[in-house]
Parts: structure tokens; sequence; C-alpha cells
């Protein structure tokens, strides 16, 4: 045993990656130890939408939370493209989420009333205005246009704070963690080779975290969610110039002209195989929303674990017993929109700076 840290991140996704970066900026000795490669799991599988108010159901820190990241993304796209020349493409082109019942017209616009009122941009569109946005579109009973909601490519993103964390602290990739010894002076990490120490840990494995979180002296109640995705090309020169959202999927068009649709939602399920049943759920949501998309060419598909915690909000912060051990998990389905704000909760944590009372709500 080495080097003594200053912190070890575990996990190399985008909330472990982004983490690892801002901390090393701050000059502090950080190592982030990834078991295989950065970005392999959730991150780089995410649709990458920034879906602040899309996702949102209720006003509150959450909903603060979300729209306080999605504003860091300009920025935080300039910075990334400055220190690694990786441009994570970020489309500020609004989603549009659409209503196919009565029922839901009336519930999204009860959605816009709330969110308007706690900072939201989003404005109910009647069926013909939408018609007129997007004429591939099936009959609709109107939707809700969110203007400031937008999207990034993900494996980008990923591929972009894992050259940066690169960069600026140690990485070591093929490099499991099996244990974590935790105590009032110090924390060591074991892996198969070596055992690592350090005076902090951040804790960021996605959807594999419950392995850690009694030694954390957490209760191990993460879940993993599947989530399938498919990626299709429109046919002729037909370019989709925004993100749909239907009642259970979305479309998100990327900048080669391709379109992703998602995705499952899989409970307790660490597979990642793409099923007949999961692909024929994705390509019926297709036909239902773009009718004229038959000749639509299948481009590829796959799959990625989505971290859920009972809350179905994540934990972000030092846990109450010991402040040698932060969390960075449970980010569910806004892992890619999150991870600036992440970074940024952690980063103050471990600076001992004040919080902002909503980022307080995520306290383990
Ligand atoms: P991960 O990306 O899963 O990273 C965790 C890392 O930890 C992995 O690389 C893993 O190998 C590593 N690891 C695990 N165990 C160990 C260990 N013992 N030792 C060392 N390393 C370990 N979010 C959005 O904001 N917008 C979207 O549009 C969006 N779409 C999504 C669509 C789908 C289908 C899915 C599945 C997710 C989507 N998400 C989206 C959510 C987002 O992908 C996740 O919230 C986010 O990627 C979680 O990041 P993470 O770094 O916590 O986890
Ligand atoms: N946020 C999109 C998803 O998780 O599928």
């Amino acid at each position: 045993m080495k080097t003594i840290y200053d912190v070890i991140v575990i996990g190399g996704g985008v909330i472990g990656s982004t983490i690892a970066w801002h901390l090393a900026k701050t000059k502090r000795k950080v190592l982030l130890l990834e078991r295989g490669r950065l970005g392999q799991e959730a991150s780089s599988a995410a649709a990458g939408m920034l879906g602040a108010e899309l996702e949102m159901n209720e006003p509150g820190p959450f909903f603060q939370l979300c729209l306080e990241s999605r504003s860091m993304y300009p920025t935080f796209a300039q910075e990334l493209l400055e220190v690694t020349g990786i441009d994570i493409e970020l489309t500020q082109n609004g989603i549009l989420r659409l209503a196919q019942t009565e029922a839901t017209a009336s519930s999204l616009q009860k959605t816009v009333a709330w969110q308007k009122a706690h900072g939201g941009s989003a404005t109910f569109l009647p069926a013909e205005y939408i018609k007129e946005l997007e004429p591939t579109i099936g009959n609709t009973y109107g939707g809700i246009w969110i203007a400031n909601d937008g999207n990034v490519n993900a494996a980008l993103v990923a591929r972009a704070v894992g050259k940066a964390a690169s960069l600026t602290a140690d990485v070591l990739e093929g490099t499991e963690v099996y244990d974590i010894t935790l105590t009032n002076d110090d924390v060591t990490v074991h892996t198969a080779l070596q055992h690592y120490r350090a005076k902090q840990i951040v804790l960021a494995n996605g959807a594999f975290a419950n392995r850690f979180l009694s030694a954390l002296h957490m209760q191990p109640t993460l879940t993993s969610v599947k989530g399938q995705l498919l990626r299709i090309l429109p046919h002729g020169s037909y370019q989709l110039t925004r993100t749909i959202s239907s009642a259970h999927h979305y479309f998100v068009p990327k900048r080669d002209g391709s379109i992703i649709v998602g995705a499952t939602e899989e409970y307790n399920s660490f597979s990642h195989t793409n099923t007949v049943s999961g692909l024929a759920q994705l390509l019926g949501a297709v036909q239902d929303v773009f009718p004229d998309f038959g000749e639509a060419t299948f481009l590829s598909s796959w799959t990625g674990l989505r971290p859920l915690l009972p809350t179905r909000k994540p934990l972000i912060g030092a846990i109450a017993t010991n402040p040698r051990a932060l969390v960075a998990i449970g980010h569910f389905r806004n892992g890619i929109l999150l991870s600036p704000v992440t970074a940024t909760i952690i980063t103050s944590f471990i600076e001992q700076q004040e919080q902002p009372t909503h980022h307080l709500a995520f306290q383990p």
C-alpha cells in the first residue's frame, strides 16, 4: 500500500468520472477505480435527454436540482470541449410530450401549471399545432412543448468526462473493488491486486452499489431497472427536429439523422440481453407515433441498467455516520442530466462548503 489518496472514487460512469475530474481540479490527489472500461454501463447506453421538465411529476428539491443541472450544461459542454477536444453534441432543441388520450391531455395541462409556477418552460399546445410542428406524428390530443429541455450524445459525455478524469486524476480501468474498510481515521479500498488508502471515498458505481452499502452502514435497497433501446434511420431525407415523448416512450434525434427509441423498464434485472418482447414494444411505439415510419431502417439495439432507490431520487453527499464516506448513487432515469450538479455537490461537501437547502434534500 503506497500512495495515500485524498479521495478514491469507485465507479467510472458519468457520475464517478465527473466527480473525479471536479475533485482533481481542486488539487486533491484522486484515484478513480473502474472494474471494466470507463463509461461501459448505463452512462454510454442512455438516450441522452436533458429532460429536466419532461420526466418530473411534482415540484420540490428534485425538480430544482434537475433545472439547475440543465442550466449548467452549456458551460459543462464547453469546458469538456476545451479540456478533452470532445464535442458532446449538446442540442437545445426542446422536447414535445404528446397526449395520446384526453385524460393525458388534461393531466399535462396540470403539469404545465405547476412547472410554470416553479421555473419551468413548458406550454400546452392543442392537437392542430402539434400537427403543424411535426406533420409525421399520428393523431394526438395535444401535448406540451418544453422549449428548454434538450439532449446530448450520452456515449460522448461518458467518453469526455472519462478523458477529463484521466487527464487530471489517477484512473485505473479493469480494477474491480471487492471491499471497503471504513474507520474513523481513513478508508481502505480492496482490489484483487492492491489495497488503496484514502482520506475519503465516493461510492459511484451505479446499479451495482448495493454490494458496498452495508460496509457504509446503509441499507442495500438499490434496484437495477433494465432499459432496452434501439436506433432507427428514417427513410428519404426526413429529419426529426426535436425529441418526441409519448406516454411510455421517447424518440431522440441525433446529429447523424438517426433516432434513438427508448426504453423499456424491467425491474430487478441485471441482464444485458435485447429480447423479442422488448424490441417489439419499442417498434410498436414507433409505428404508433410515426405511422409513416414503416420503411425506416433498423440500425442497432442495446441495453442499460438504471440505478433506482426506493425514493426514486438520488443520494448525494456524506453518510450520516462517517464523513469519510460519500455516495453519489441512484440517479435512475436522469444521471446524464444530473452529472454536473452531482459533481458540484460532492466537491462542495468535500471542501466543507455550505450547501443550498435544496441540495441537502439528497443527503444520505
Ligand atoms: P454507471 O454508468 O452504471 O456507472 C457505474 C460504473 O461503476 C460502471 O462503469 C461499472 O462498471 C462500475 N463498477 C460497478 N461495480 C464496480 C466495482 N465493484 N468496482 C469498480 N467499478 C465498479 N439519463 C438521462 O439523464 N437522460 C436520458 O435520456 C437517459 N436515458 C437512459 C436510458 C436508459 C435505457 C438507461 C438504462 C438509462 C438512462 N439514463 C438517462 C440514466 C443514466 O444512464 C444513469 O442514471 C447514469 O448513467 C448513471 O450513471 P452512473 O455513473 O451512476 O452509473
Ligand atoms: N430517461 C430515459 C430513460 O431512463 O429511459
